[in-house]
């Protein structure tokens, strides 16, 4: 394993060791070995492999919803660790354009200058991936348990279509979490792979859901 990967590995594990765990490092090596193996699925050349590897390593560290104060913070960001690194200025350049254009909220931005290489399609991919299906659905509970949600409430309507300004991602409920979110990205995935991947995912989000509420209806 290159020094690089090892240093950004130590890094990521010092930020985001005691995150709750919907974010924690366990969250970040799925999304690196997911979108390392969606990356050989897509045939991508092996220098694109560095590219995708630190940018699915680094992608959380600088979330702001738990890293908010970076004077606080002794570590450095994601930016300045590839500038200490000595990384090449078009890689960096290529791992920020990723790390910064993936998020959710991002993508509803019109303005959102994040350009589609397939580099990005598989760690977007990868990071989505790990948002639905079972994963998905125990680290959904989990971000809300960690912020005091309520899992569901019948006089809370979920809100279709929100633009960034709209969607915080706390002021809601966790099953209103996924239709305003979650069922939405299989429809939103890159890469064929990705695309490949969502299906049983997808479909093991809305037997949940539909268990859920026949549940809570008492019918079962
Ligand atoms: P992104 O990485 O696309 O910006 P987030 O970091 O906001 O997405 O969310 C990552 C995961 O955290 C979600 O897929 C979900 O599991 C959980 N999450 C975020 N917001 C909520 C919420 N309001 N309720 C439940 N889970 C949430
Ligand atoms: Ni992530």
């Amino acid at each position: 394993m290159g020094a690089v990967v090892k240093a950004a590995e130590e890094l990521m594990q010092k930020v985001m060791g005691n995150w709750d765990s919907s974010h924690d490092p366990f969250h970040v090596y799925r999304v690196r070995s997911l979108a390392l193996s969606l990356a050989a699925e897509e045939g991508l050349l092996p220098e694109s492999r560095q590219i995708v590897e630190l940018a699915a390593l680094l992608h959380d560290i600088d979330d702001h919803k738990y890293a908010s104060s970076r004077e606080k913070r002794a570590e450095p960001t994601a930016e300045e660790f590839l500038t200490q690194h000595q990384i090449d200025p078009v890689k960096k350049e290529a791992i920020m354009n990723i790390i910064h254009g993936m998020g959710f909220k991002e993508e509803l931005n019109s303005m959102s200058k994040a350009k589609f290489t397939p580099e990005f399609a598989v760690v977007q991919d990868a990071d989505r991936l790990d948002a639905i299906g079972a994963i998905g659905i125990g680290r959904s509970f989990t971000f809300a348990g960690a912020r005091n949600c309520p899992m569901y409430d019948p006089d809370i309507q979920p809100r279709m279509n929100l633009t960034k300004e709209e969607y915080t991602s706390t002021n809601t409920t966790t099953i209103n979490h996924f239709h305003e979110k979650l069922l939405k990205l299989k429809g939103m995935m890159k890469s064929q792979a990705g695309r490949r991947r969502a299906e049983g995912r997808h479909k093991f989000m809305l037997q949940f859901l539909d268990q859920f509420a026949e549940e809570w209806s008492g019918k079962l």
